[in-house]
């Protein structure tokens, strides 16, 4: 294969397997591909690595990965959140296996080495016989070289230097914010639990379909089914059913730049007239609804309250692993060129009133818990996704609804299409290429 002359870091053409409507099927099981994936995304990239309210007190420690590298967070002493590279600076084992708990510090279980909250090596065994140059204070753990907060949501990069995490979002930090601003305080808290599973499949299939609408007319036909046996039940809930999925051709596709994508339910509800209080209000007492309508008001303001309501949470995600679904988020690590896991957590709004966030939860279990009817749909289509991948004849993978329809583009500049176009990912398809290519 002849090198595109445009790509100065790799010997693999990109450019002879990322078309427009199409992509060829190697991306998703080549070795040398995921390799370098890892060193041109995920250590170089900012990558969503999980929410500061996971670790609320002095001590909380999660454990997770970038790519494959091993990483713990933590919140120090100083009610800081540091992130550490999770490896013994004596001879590299990890320094906690556990997902998460509560610590005064980290010790080896190797030989021992003692680390303090802030990553400082504060003991050792038998320490004298390192000689009279070992100084402690060489020797502790190492920081991923950037982190970035946005409203308790936490990037980090483990290059040195690189385009700012500001300038990373772009625009799609918007999302983030329409996400947290339907809290009555403006925050959410990953704090009702984590569900975590492997799947047998890429991780692009993942995030492809996190912005495929396209799949669910077939995938989550139940869904369709459901509303309407509960529609016929209560008319009232059937007007309020967001899966109406017939209607998803009015959701708007738009590339929101850097490889984010955002499938923007807004004209939808727009049209419909539904409201983001209105879908709960067969599962919450009404006095809980209206406390709740009371503290966004408070908070927000009547007007952009009411614009809340009216447009609900984002459904967006934010190259290479993070993806709102209106009432959670997920995120994803790459374990090798044919595993990934998959990590999914309900939002709970702070100060929000215990009614609304149980019943956000019980929707969580129901539609994304270990038996719920979505998630195993999306399960069962991404690993058939990965296993036809290994057949070698005819290995173009076509992505071409809406390629030859026109582009709009929105009053923010961005390119937007509609009526289930596959745009959304052709536009993560075209950031991939650039960034494999050597770009940023
Ligand atoms: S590897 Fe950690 S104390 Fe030896
Ligand atoms: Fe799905």
């Amino acid at each position: 294969m002849v090198a595109n002359l445009a790509d100065k870091t790799s010997g693999i053409d990109y450019s002879a397997l990322i078309k427009n409507d199409r992509v060829h099927g190697k991306l998703y099981y080549d070795e040398d591909i995921f390799q370098e994936e890892l060193e041109k995304i995920w250590y170089k990239q900012w990558v969503y690595i999980g929410h500061d309210s996971e670790v609320p007190n002095v001590g909380d420690y999660v454990t997770t990965f970038i790519g494959k590298q091993p990483i713990i967070i933590v919140r120090d002493s100083n009610q800081q959140v540091q992130v550490f590279l999770n490896r013994c600076r004596h001879r590299s084992n990890t320094i906690c296996e556990q997902l998460k708990g509560n610590v005064g510090g980290f010790v080896c279980a190797y030989h021992g080495w003692t680390y303090n909250l802030e990553g400082e090596l504060k003991a050792l065994p038998l320490a004298e016989g390192f000689g009279d140059n070992f100084n402690m204070a060489d020797f502790s753990l190492v920081k991923v070289p950037r982190l970035g907060n946005h409203r308790g949501f936490l990037f980090a990069s483990l290059a040195e230097q690189g385009k700012s995490l500001e300038a990373h979002m772009g625009i799609a930090s918007e999302n983030i914010d329409r996400f947290c601003d339907t809290s009555p305080s403006g925050k959410i808290a990953v704090s009702a639990g984590i569900w975590k599973m492997k799947i047998k499949a890429n991780w692009k299939m993942w995030i492809e379909n996190s912005v495929d609408l396209y799949h669910a007319i077939s995938t989550h036909a139940s869904n369709a089914y459901m509303a309407q046996m509960m529609g016929e039940k209560s008319p009232t809930l059937a007007n309020k059913m967001p899966a109406s999925i017939g209607h998803f051709d009015k959701v708007v596709l738009r590339d929101l730049g850097n490889g984010h994508v955002e499938a923007d339910m807004r004209p939808l509800r727009r049209e419909t007239g539904m409201t983001y209080t209105g879908d709960w209000s067969d599962g919450v007492p009404e006095a809980a609804q209206n406390a709740f309508i009371e503290k966004m008001e408070a908070f927000h303001g009547k007007q952009k309250a009411d614009d809340i309501a009216i447009d609900g949470p984002p459904h967006t995600v934010m190259f290479p692993n993070l993806f709102f679904m209106l009432q959670d988020i997920r995120w994803a690590v790459p374990v090798s060129v044919d595993e990934t896991w998959l990590y999914y957590a309900p939002t709970m709004l702070v100060d929000a009133p215990d009614e609304i966030n149980t019943m956000r939860l019980r929707r969580d279990e129901g539609a994304y818990g270990p038996a719920g009817f979505q998630l195993s749909d999306d399960l069962e289509v991404w690993e058939r996704n990965y296993r036809g991948i290994a057949t070698r004849k005819n290995e173009w993978i076509m992505m071409g609804r809406g390629a030859d329809m026109p582009i709009i583009t929105d009053n923010d500049g961005r390119p937007t299409q509609a009526d289930y176009s596959e745009h959304s990912i052709r536009s993560q398809w075209q950031h991939y290429l650039k960034v494999m290519q050597g770009g940023s």
